[in-house]
């Protein structure tokens, strides 16, 4: 009897196209399911107008009109998702009108969030205490540094806000962020 018998086999490339088939009938459908998936969990890149700008949004996503911040006192400092949805506050002035500057809502000690105090005129963090000048400059530590800020400008009811690059006016200095 014949010992020699060949170790390949056509049934083997058989096997191996039916396994290929068999893996594609699956990858197809599995990848246009995470595509079509990815189409709605993933939001496409924000457009940004002249200057990195985008328009002011409030936490659903919807654009917030200038008039309806203008509708507060003045002194309000009203918070909206800003550039890369980061919270920020726009401040009412005393005419009416929209700072120009926009004060980002992240502690520069270890990024917490904090509220306006309307009494003491201070941005106070909860987390470690410090507090920050209506302008974002440090009163008191552990924070090292000024809040970070934007620009605002209005044009037609909307609000724009954009990357502040220019000299800190507060350190006049080139901005930390920058
Ligand atoms: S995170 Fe604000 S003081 Fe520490």
């Amino acid at each position: 009897m014949d010992s020699n018998i060949p170790l390949e086999s056509p049934s083997l490339s058989r096997r191996q196209l039916i396994n290929f088939f068999t893996g594609a009938t699956i990858a197809v459908p599995a990848g246009y399911a995470l595509y079509v998936a990815g189409k709605f969990l993933i939001p496409p890149p924000e457009k940004t107008g002249p200057g990195g700008a985008i328009p002011a949004k409030d936490v659903l996503g919807n654009l917030i009109p200038a008039s309806q911040i203008l509708a507060e006192s003045p002194g309000t400092r009203a918070l909206v998702a800003g550039l890369a949805g980061e919270p920020t506050y726009l401040i009412v002035k005393e005419d009416n009108t929209l700072d120009s500057i926009g004060i980002v809502d992240n502690c520069t000690h270890l990024g917490c969030t904090f509220p306006w105090n309307p009494i003491d005129q201070q941005f106070q963090c909860p987390c470690h205490g410090s507090r920050y000048a209506p302008d974002g400059s440090v009163v008191r530590g552990p924070a090292p540094l000024p809040l970070k800020i934007v620009q605002v400008a209005v044009i037609d009811n909307s609000i724009l806000i954009s990357p502040w690059t220019e000299t800190d006016p507060r350190t006049g200095e080139k901005p930390w962020w920058a």
